[in-house]
């Protein structure tokens, strides 16, 4: 039947999509099992450095083709570590996108760093070189272009912009394991590049452990304020530190522990194990996605830099609505009519905008007695200032990432999109 005389579902017509949207890609807790179960058996259930840890630590370093490769606890304390290691401290600023997270600049915030947040490329959503540059100054000790969503900032302008005015590149790559710029390996790229490991395949983080963090580098004097850091009796941990100056450490080092368990590794070990044969999986999902989205009008697929090979296997596939292209269409009618028809659209938004945050508003007395980054002296942010995250923020909406998705899926949501883009007229 034509799409233009079909009722919209929204309106009390038929669904378009029936087949069953869940994923079927199913995650090897088979795999898992067993790793888990001889660490258990072992005993090896507190360990670092040594055993599977660091076998997993061998394997995503050889991955991304690193010199060093740390595992942790969590994203947050990778970054915690690399911030630390770069020399960030109190009265230091650094650049981080307002289209970011609190959870991956936190490390920076408690050692007394203030953020200043940059804007999006409308092209990419990703954080516009071109602004940060802007917003250098004296202060500047490190930026923290965040490839959200799996897709990649562009690296070459912020390597670029580190060297011209000698500022740490620290990438959060947390969503993008396995990605690729100019043919290299995420991991390898700049100064320091951390990943969290948080979730549970297939809709974790790429390489997903329950909980857990990764940071690799190629620079040995970054690895090794690293491990003073949050290393805390790491076998060969005395040994590893060859500058002159850590010599004052014991196994102790700075006294954080913020090393992986070793029973979320086992599982991030099969998480690895089949990272790439995910990866080829939902690129040709994301493909078969994005090419029929290219054909829809109100709807447009954000702009990759030519050099990146994303992996879009994390936070939702971002979608920006043009509502000029259907007169003008509220974006709520437009995700609503499209959810009556079946397809799962996820909400409206770029998920965090920080600069929204009432803490980054109206200031907050991290540390007492009106000291911290974002006492009395902080200069608030409102609204209005970030003026291309915030148009972005209202008029963004996100399809599911998926491995596998179920015979026929695509097609019907492809005729979902048409005929909701062909009857629109009878929303408004
Ligand atoms: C972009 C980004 N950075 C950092 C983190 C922090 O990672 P974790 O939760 O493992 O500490 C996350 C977690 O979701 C994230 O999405």
């Amino acid at each position: 039947m034509s799409q233009t005389v079909q009722k919209l579902a929204i309106l009390g017509g038929e669904p378009a999509v029936t087949v069953d949207a869940s994923e079927q890609w199913q995650r090897p807790v088979e795999e898992e099992m067993k790793l888990i179960r001889e660490l258990v058996e072992a005993g090896q259930i507190s360990m670092s450095g040594a055993g599977l840890p660091k076998e997993f630590e061998e394997q995503f370093r050889e991955y991304v083709g690193a010199e060093y490769c740390l595992a942790l606890d969590h994203g947050h304390t990778a970054l915690a570590s690399a911030f630390w290691a770069v020399g960030c401290g109190p009265g230091d600023e650094f650049i981080t996108p307002t289209v970011g997270y609190i959870g991956a600049f936190a490390g920076a915030l408690h050692m007394g760093a203030r953020p200043v947040f940059a804007e999006p490329d409308p092209a990419t959503l990703l954080m516009d070189p071109d602004d940060v540059e802007r917003r250098i100054t004296s202060r500047t000790r490190f930026i923290l272009p965040i490839h959200m969503g799996g897709n990649l900032c562009n690296m070459d302008r912020y390597l670029e912009i580190g060297q011209k005015y000698g500022i740490a590149i620290i990438e959060d790559a947390s969503h993008c394991h396995g990605a690729e710029w100019d043919g290299v390996k995420i991991g390898s790229v700049s100064d320091i590049t951390c990943f969290s490991m948080q979730g549970a395949n297939p809709t974790g983080k790429p390489v997903a452990a329950g909980e857990g963090g990764l940071l690799t580098t190629n620079n040995r004097e970054l690895y090794e304020r690293c491990l003073v850091y949050g290393h805390l009796h790491r076998p060969g941990l005395v040994e590893e530190l060859t500058n002159p100056a850590y010599k004052i450490f014991d196994a102790t080092g700075l006294g954080w522990k913020f090393r992986a368990h070793p029973l979320a590794l086992a599982i991030a070990k099969v998480s690895l194990d089949n990272l790439d044969y995910r990866i080829a999986l939902s690129d040709r999902y994301t493909a078969e996605v994005f090419s029929f989205l290219e054909e829809i009008p109100g709807v447009r697929v954000p702009g990759t830099y030519p050099k990146a090979k994303p992996n879009y296997m994390y936070g939702g596939l971002k979608l920006v609505y043009e509502p000029d292209e259907l007169a003008g269409l509220p974006i709520e009618r437009f995700v609503e009519a499209l959810k009556a028809e079946g397809v799962p659209v996820g909400r409206i938004g770029l998920g965090h905008v920080e600069h929204l945050r009432p803490i980054f508003q109206r200031g907050f007395d991290l540390w007492g007695h009106d000291r911290g980054p974002l006492g009395s002296d902080w200069q608030p942010y409102k609204m209005g200032d970030f003026p291309i995250a915030e148009d972005l923020h209202s008029r963004v909406f996100s399809l599911p990432n998926m491995v596998q998705p179920a015979e026929g899926l695509l097609e019907q949501w492809r005729i979902a999109f048409e005929k909701v883009t062909t009857n629109y007229g009878a929303l408004i």
